[in-house]
């Protein structure tokens, strides 16, 4: 029997998870439907609450983020119905029309939620804002946002010379830039095309590699007047063009279902079946680098749903081994690299992973977090500046380890629990709700022993 118990132990919402395998070991069998894509769901909100007209989403995320996101729009006027239901809907106020909201907006723990929102707010005249977040957030810079945008003219306040929330924001009428980004970031990509927008004339950002795309497509597909060139992974928005409300399918997130993948690749005996997943190029470096380790993985039933490529995938044991993950593949799996930590732990050889700095400035130092805690669990990791050294197949034994309340955290030590002798105490693992509400019962679901 597994024992998975989640018990609170304050009233700040915060809970710890023991998870103890039983001795004769555990298996993972059947299928699961993996919940909305968490960086297609801000958009939808974002640009159907920019739109003219009606936005229909179906399979929105229902995790915090995107509840802070939507929080935000609703205090700009836009109308957005109850989230639990199927279908969402959000009522456009038009591009420029946002309302000046009464108090203080709150991002919580997204980052993406403030960084796109620095877009649209810094470019929406004669309006004054303010924007927070949690503790995490507050201490994530934000200057890589702030920096190109006051290059524009942009009007914004903050701690540490303009770079930590909270932010006071002046919105002003831009000007167009041509910013190349030091940083692959889609965050920073998307900030400068939303102002960009409502920016006369041609803004246009070049990234060192391609970061995820989803602006982009759904940007085209609301109407805007943006062209990329993936030759110098540039993208130009040109204002002029409303956006007008769309129907969204959103596909489920391969960030989440990353945590299956890895989990039934590195626990004897397992199959899953993940349905609806996204595998949008962009996103697809989390099976990249499981391919090179030996993964057993199917993808099937490939198509195009709403102008994003979909499939369901077939996940089976195998025996991992090494493999090395640095430029692109690094860009391309960014926030699955805490999971893949875990997979090369069990892998034969030693994994090393590179060009990773940007996992310092995540929900938490993901690269010195992961090393430190499965550490504590008997794995053998070196951390380096800007990414990690796994020495594979020494086996876990169960601890207590810490998510720093970081929801990818939790789950990827959840997964390496799974495979640990004896009990493993995860703290603060209600985390997960940030992107995979209900992780921790699809968990309880799927182990068989
Ligand atoms: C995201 C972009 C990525 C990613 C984050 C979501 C997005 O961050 O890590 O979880 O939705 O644009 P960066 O753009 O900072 O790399």
């Amino acid at each position: 029997m597994l024992n998975l118990t989640i018990n609170p132990i304050d009233f700040n919402n915060q809970s710890n998870l023991t998870i103890q395998p039983p001795a004769s070991g555990l298996y993972l069998r059947g299928s699961l439907s993996i919940p909305g894509d968490k960086s297609i769901s801000h958009r939808a909100l974002m640009l159907g609450a920019l739109a003219q007209g009606e936005t229909q989403i179906q399979g929105l995320l229902l995790g915090e983020d995107i509840i802070s996101t939507a929080n935000c729009l609703r205090s700009l006027g836009a109308e957005i119905s109850d989230l639990t239901a199927e279908t969402v809907l959000v009522t456009g106020r038009g591009l420029g029309q946002f309302q000046e909201p009464l108090d203080v907006l709150n991002a919580g723990n997204s980052g993406t939620t403030m960084r796109l929102m620095l877009g649209i707010l810094a470019a929406q005249p004669n309006c004054f804002f303010t924007l927070t977040g949690d503790r995490s957030l507050r201490s994530r810079p934000m200057s890589r946002v702030v920096k190109p945008l006051t290059q524009m003219g942009a009007e914004i306040w903050g701690r540490q010379n303009n770079n930590l929330a909270p932010l006071a924001i002046h919105g002003q009428k831009l000007r167009p830039i041509h910013y190349h980004s030091p940083v692959a970031s889609a965050q920073v990509k998307s900030c400068l095309l939303l102002a960009g927008l409502i920016t006369e004339g041609q803004t246009t950002v070049t990234e060192p590699a391609l970061s995820r795309d989803h602006s982009e497509r759904m940007l085209k597909a609301f109407g805007a007047d943006i062209h990329t060139d993936s030759e110098t992974n540039s993208v130009t928005i040109t204002a002029g063009n409303t956006l007008q409300g769309q129907s969204v399918i959103v596909p489920g997130d391969i960030s989440s279902a990353a945590f299956w993948l890895v989990a039934a690749s590195v626990v004897p005996d397992s199959e899953l079946t993940l349905k609806d997943v996204g595998i949008n190029p962009t996103r697809t470096g989390i099976l990249d680098v499981l391919f090179k380790m030996g993964a057993d993985i199917t993808i099937k039933n490939e198509r195009i749903v709403a102008g994003e490529p979909i499939a369901d995938l077939c996940v089976c044991y195998s025996r991992l081994q090494e493999c090395e993950i640095a430029g692109e593949l690094t860009v391309r799996s960014i926030d699955e690299i805490p999971i893949i930590v875990v997979a090369a732990a069990f892998a034969k050889g030693t994994t090393v992973i590179k060009d990773a700095a940007e996992l310092r400035v995540k929900e938490c130092d993901r690269l010195s977090v992961m090393a430190t805690q499965l550490n504590r669990m008997g794995a053998k990791i070196t951390e380096h500046p800007d990414g990690l050294e796994i020495q594979g197949g020494h086996p876990l034994s169960g601890a207590e380890v810490a998510s720093h309340e970081d929801h990818r955290i939790a789950m990827s030590l959840a997964v390496a629990a799974l495979q640990a002798s004896g009990k493993t105490i995860i703290k603060e693992a209600t985390a997960a709700n940030i992107s995979y509400p209900n992780f921790f019962d699809s968990l309880q679901q799927v182990c068989c022993s």
